[in-house]
């Protein structure tokens, strides 16, 4: 094995470590799976829940930003501190996260959607379980 091939492998589990600390994961990565457009040979659920109109109940808008704000559908009359709306109580389909668990990842493991799509992988769903931990329930 070459020196650069033993050196990649380090820098990939540094990174794996890095990233597996990080408290709060960043949607970015699993509105990137959403976000392709639904077939059935894809997991995306666009043209369905992700559409180009203002969000409302099944409809959770277009943007990165539109679509977290419906999957979190945060409470404005409850939190903690009434100046930032990232303190109020979450009552959307990522309340619970993976302990209660939540909608979502029960939809999304079931298989029972993307309708009419292909399931999430393992990898795609621990994408999903990583970002949906900082919704867990307290212990
Ligand atoms: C072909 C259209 C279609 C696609 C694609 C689709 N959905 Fe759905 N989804 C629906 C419909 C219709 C419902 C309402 C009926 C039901 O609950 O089964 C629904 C319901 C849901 C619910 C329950 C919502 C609630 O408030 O209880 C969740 C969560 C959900 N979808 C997640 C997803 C995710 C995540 C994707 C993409 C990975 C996706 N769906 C792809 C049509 C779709």
């Amino acid at each position: 094995m070459t020196k650069l091939g033993r050196l990649v492998p380090s820098i990939w589990c540094a990174t794996a470590l890095w990233v597996g600390q990080a408290s709060a994961q960043s949607f970015d990565d699993v509105f990137a799976i959403m976000t392709q457009d639904a077939n059935p040979d894809s997991p995306g659920c666009r043209g369905c829940h992700i559409v180009p109109e203002p969000p409302t109940g099944l409809i959770w808008g277009d943007t990165e930003d539109e679509v977290l704000a419906s999957l979190e559908d945060r409470d404005p009359n409850d939190c903690v501190d009434p100046m930032d709306p990232s303190t109020c109580a979450v009552r959307g389909v990522v309340a619970g996260g993976n302990t209660r668990p939540s909608i979502l990842s029960v939809r999304l493991e079931s298989g029972s959607m993307p309708r009419f799509g292909r399931p999430w992988t393992e990898d795609e769903l621990q994408i999903l379980w990583a970002w949906l931990s900082q919704y867990d329930d307290p212990q």
